[in-house]
């Protein structure tokens, strides 16, 4: 088991160090942990967000654990060396095109959702969110209009093998769970969106055991407030889905729990919490580690099929949550190494 350990930015170091020290503590007998620089950290260093060196400790490891990245002092950088593009080139690189995003509503934290406790109480849900294509990774640049104006522009696409393979993903995982699949696009004014829908009820007709709906984005963003129990694996592109992804965090208390596997054809898996950097709160020790920690726990099932282990730390993190043992970003005053020395005393 070796895994590339990637903590990048702002929070990044600090909740990655719970998450090691979690790791260690299950004695695993083949683990081996390479860190490696990236993001705002890559480029001060060594003037790159994605060293070579980085991309291909990746490429070797068998998972990927990372932090975040993004650094205010990079802002006015050309795009190609922001930090952000490290983790977009390491998910286009190693061909990890099926993000999941699981959501669900921890009975501790019913108070602390956004939502009304008794609306919030019905979450359990998974967004699928496509990885690899749509306005993230299409043409891009600043011109000149005729007028003289300038303009920015990002080409959104998709082609049909793009959303056949993630479709897939979204229907296999459904059929592992309440069997409901909603897909969610714009198809009422975008042709992306026309052909994702298209694609999306012709890989239907190999999941009968599968319910499909579809909505459009706005329309979703609307009814993952009203009533987000509809939901059971909801597909979408990859900007719909960062986006939405924000938005069902907030529905489950806080974007500090929530946890995210970026997989590809390959055995090597990505595995990242959705939130980002925080520079406001970095270097502080006020940080909530648990999305790191669970996205450790999802690497554990997914990569390495360790299901006990997986479930045990699993419930560590319910349980201190029960005890309310709570970081800032759930009302709490707890910081990032008490909640993860929290967590390893309930784990024994
Ligand atoms: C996410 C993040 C990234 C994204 C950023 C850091 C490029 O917001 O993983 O959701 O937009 O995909
Ligand atoms: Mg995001």
């Amino acid at each position: 088991m070796h895994i590339a350990i990637l903590a990048g930015d702002g929070i990044g170091p600090e909740i990655m160090e719970q998450a090691v020290r979690i790791l260690h503590a299950l004695n695993l007998t083949d683990l081996k942990l390479s860190d490696a620089l990236v993001g705002g950290a890559a480029y001060h260093a060594v003037g790159h967000p994605l060293p070579d060196e980085t991309l291909k400790l990746c490429q070797e490891a068998d998972a990927i654990l990372f932090g975040a990245v993004g650094d205010p002092s990079c802002d006015s950088l050309e795009r190609h060396l922001r930090p952000e593009q490290a983790i977009l080139g390491l998910r286009s690189a190693l061909g990890l095109f099926a993000n999941l995003r699981p959501a669900k509503m921890l009975t501790a934290l019913s108070d602390m959702s956004a939502l009304k406790p008794e609306v919030a109480a019905e979450i359990d849900l998974l967004i699928v969110r496509e990885l690899n294509g749509d306005v993230y990774f299409g043409e891009k640049g600043m011109r000149k209009t005729d007028e003289g104006l300038r303009e920015g522009y990002d080409i959104m696409s998709y082609d049909e093998d793009e959303v056949r393979r993630i479709a897939h993903v979204a229907f296999k995982a459904a059929q592992r769970r309440k069997g409901k699949l909603c897909s969610v696009d714009k198809a009422n004014v975008l042709e992306t969106s026309q052909l994702w829908r298209d694609v999306v009820i012709e890989v239907s007709a190999q999941y009968p055991d599968v319910t499909l709906d579809h909505m459009y984005v706005d329309n979703a963003a609307m009814q993952l407030v009203r009533s987000p129990g509809q939901f059971d694996v909801v597909v979408t592109g990859n900007l719909f889905g960062d986006i939405l992804s924000d938005q069902a965090s907030m529905c489950v208390g806080s974007i500090g729990l929530l946890a995210s596997a970026s997989l590809g054809e390959g055995t090597c898996g990505l595995y990242e919490p959705i939130h980002g950097s925080a520079p406001d709160i970095a270097g502080k020790g006020s940080a909530n580690p648990c999305a790191m920690i669970l996205s450790a726990v999802m690497m554990l099932r997914h990569s390495f099929g360790l299901e006990l282990q997986a479930l045990k730390i699993e419930q560590a993190v319910a349980a201190i949550l029960d005890d309310n043992i709570l970081a800032a970003d759930l009302g709490g005053h707890h910081d990032c190494q008490q909640i993860g020395d929290a967590i390893l005393a309930k784990m024994v």
